[in-house]
């Protein structure tokens, strides 16, 4: 078990110490997923059912990572996926996410139930912001949030569809977790073990969600992150909705949790910059296939209109590799840098960050490949009989 963020090489050590810094109810919320979570362990599984054939002698001194996704330049291939109450993690939260991007050349996306302002972050840096939202009951929630985003500045705005009703996650069940905490007995019991964590909440900035701000009350109730889901989203959205919502942007669009390539080709039909395939790291459908399963299949359908990005299960620099390879232009992470974040905060995702880049660097090498374009399906061998 790693004690300092020095002994962290990889998403296991991350997550141990994140674990050890973190009241259980907290780090389960981002550990965990769906039902009996198969799809969340299925996420990661799937890179390894396809094998990487390398090329050498090819003089590979120069590696250039930068990326075209969604009409920005990235200096990486892999971005920040927006995720929800990052100060719960860590104090800086999201403050903490987008420096570190930031001094990577990548982007990061801010969720709506972001605990830092999209402007906050907008301001501060200029690598590239995505603004994640959910389509709300309220029409015109909808429309302000977009125009607020619109006038903040943010680039890309990433809608979220696989978020139609909440997830059934059975972890936090058992401890309470909500916002605000209500925490049952065994739950409170498990925040009393980690003063540290307490004593860094109530030092900094009180919670708030500050996208929401005037429209949820979450400060109020007891509503918790299902029930927002179940009583603020709209599960009667449909393609028209979404198309309008594509117009009144008149920016880059992208649809996030898209996994059927028909799918894909409607939302290239709505005039769609991308779509991100995800399971949301299993947190949703369980039983869900693997983003990287359903790669090849939406490439081959959507991929000439349209960017695809893969999210879910990535933790190394290879399974990124494999994904460019069958035609991802980009690879959102997820527990990949939250579980350095609440490790260590800004530091802790730098050095996920770095790591990162250096494995990369690293494959690139192994691999004979010097430029993200040179990635493509002869790269790879499926071990699975057809
Ligand atoms: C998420 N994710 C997410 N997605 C989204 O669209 N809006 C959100 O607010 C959140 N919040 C959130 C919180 C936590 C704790 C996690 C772990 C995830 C999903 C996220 O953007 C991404 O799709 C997954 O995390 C990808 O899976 P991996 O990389 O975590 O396996
Ligand atoms: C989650 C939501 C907030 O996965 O997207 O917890």
């Amino acid at each position: 078990m790693p004690l300092r963020l020095r002994d962290c090489h990889n998403f296991h050590d991350f997550r141990d110490l994140a674990k050890r810094r973190l009241p259980g109810p907290i780090f389960d919320y981002i550990d965990g997923a769906a039902d009996d979570e198969v799809t969340r362990a299925r996420n990661t599984a799937a890179f390894d059912e396809v094998d990487l054939v390398p090329n050498v002698l090819r003089g590979v001194e120069a590696v250039d990572l930068t990326t075209r996704v969604l009409g920005q330049t990235l200096d990486l291939p892999v971005y920040c996926s927006p995720t929800a109450l990052q100060r719960l993690f860590h104090h800086d939260g999201e403050r903490a996410t987008a420096a570190a991007a930031a001094r990577f050349g990548t982007m990061f996306g801010v969720s709506s139930l972001g605990t830092v302002s999209l402007e906050e972050v907008r301001k501060k840096h200029a690598t590239p912001q995505v603004y994640q939202f959910y389509f709300h009951k309220d029409r015109g929630l909808n429309r302000a949030m977009m125009e607020r985003a619109k006038e903040a500045g943010v680039e890309v705005m990433m809608l979220t569809v696989d978020s139609i009703t909440g997830g059934n996650r059975e972890r936090d069940k058992r401890t309470g977790f909500s916002i605000p905490f209500k925490l049952n007995l065994k739950g409170l019991s498990q925040f009393v073990m980690k003063p540290q964590w307490g004593i860094n909440y109530v030092t900094h900035d009180s919670f708030s969600l500050p996208q929401l701000d005037g429209h949820v009350d979450m400060g109020g109730g007891a509503a918790s992150i299902g029930q927002y889901f179940t009583d603020m989203l709209d599960p009667s959205m449909d393609w028209d909705d979404v198309a309008q919502m594509v117009d009144f942007w008149g920016g880059p669009f992208c649809l996030k949790g898209i996994m059927a390539a028909e799918d894909a080709v409607r939302a290239a039909g709505i005039g769609c910059a991308g779509v991100v395939i995800s399971n949301h790291g299993g947190r949703q459908l369980d039983g869900s296939r693997a983003p990287f399963d359903q790669l090849e299949e939406v490439v081959q359908a959507a991929g000439d209109r349209l960017d695809v990005i893969l999210d879910s299960g990535v933790t190394r620099g290879t399974h990124v590799l494999k994904a460019l390879s069958l035609g991802a232009k980009a690879v959102g992470l997820g527990r990949y840098y939250l579980f350095p974040l609440a490790a260590a905060g800004q530091p802790g995702v730098e050095r996920a960050l770095d790591l990162m880049r250096d494995e990369l660097t690293r494959d690139m090498r192994l691999m004979g490949r010097t430029r993200i374009d040179q990635l493509t399906a002869d790269n790879l061998r499926d071990r699975r009989p057809h």
